[in-house]
């Protein structure tokens, strides 16, 4: 089985997707410059100008890494091929393996990039990754019930509805349900 914690390029039409950089500072804080306001609970809090500095940028990135390479857990951010810019970021994270090889898939487009088709083009890429390269089996996208676009999305991708985890996520610090999507490499490439 390949190496699961080495975190490769990869090229979809319009995407590539790969970790982020100390180089990527110029393309994140436009991106975070150019976001719109806040659209639901699900979105990031704007992050000011101050918080945006190249050194505050480089000092993140690097405890991040290092904290994700420690967890094992993938995130690739999506940038568009043709201009270089930032769109968001697919992750891979709470990961169980030994005999369960399961992870949570995390989805999220900058605001200002939404409904381009972006987070579905890099899902049905990293799907297939997490499956054959990375050695997972089970993909959960656990969601809010009143995250309607999430839900929109994990219906689209042809995630099975499996059901309710109570109680599972701290949603405005309370315990909340949330609807659990998955897929398995017997559900995903049997979708219609
Ligand atoms: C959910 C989210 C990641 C979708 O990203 P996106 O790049 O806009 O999604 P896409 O354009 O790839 O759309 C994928 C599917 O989602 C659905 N969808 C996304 N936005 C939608 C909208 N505004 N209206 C209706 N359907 C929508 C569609 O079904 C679409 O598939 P289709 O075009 O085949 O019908 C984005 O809205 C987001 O970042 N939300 C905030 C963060 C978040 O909620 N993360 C998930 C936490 S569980």
């Amino acid at each position: 089985m390949p190496k699961p914690y080495k975190q490769n390029v990869y090229r979809t039409k319009r995407l590539e997707l790969r970790e982020l950089r100390a180089s990527d500072w110029a393309a994140w804080a436009s991106a975070h410059a150019n976001a719109l306001p806040k659209q639901s609970e699900w979105d990031l809090t704007p992050v000011p100008k101050s918080r945006r500095q190249k050194t505050q940028f480089k000092r993140k990135l690097a405890a991040q890494t290092k904290r994700f390479k420690k967890s094992g857990v993938f995130l690739w951010t999506m940038f568009a091929r043709e201009t270089g810019e930032f769109l968001g970021w697919i992750d891979i994270s709470t990961i169980a393996r030994g005999d369960h090889q399961i992870a949570n898939l995390g989805w999220f487009t900058m605001s200002q990039h939404r409904r381009q088709g972006y987070a579905k083009e890099a899902v049905l890429k990293l799907v297939s990754v997490a499956f054959h390269e990375l050695g997972f089996h089970r993909l959960e996208a656990s969601i809010h019930p009143r995250n309607k676009l999430s839900i929109k999305m994990a219906k689209s991708l042809g995630l099975h509805r499996e059901g309710i985890k109570r109680f599972y996520l701290k949603h405005n610090d309370v315990w909340t349900d949330h609807v659990c999507y998955i897929t398995t490499p017997e559900l995903w490439y049997e979708r219609s």
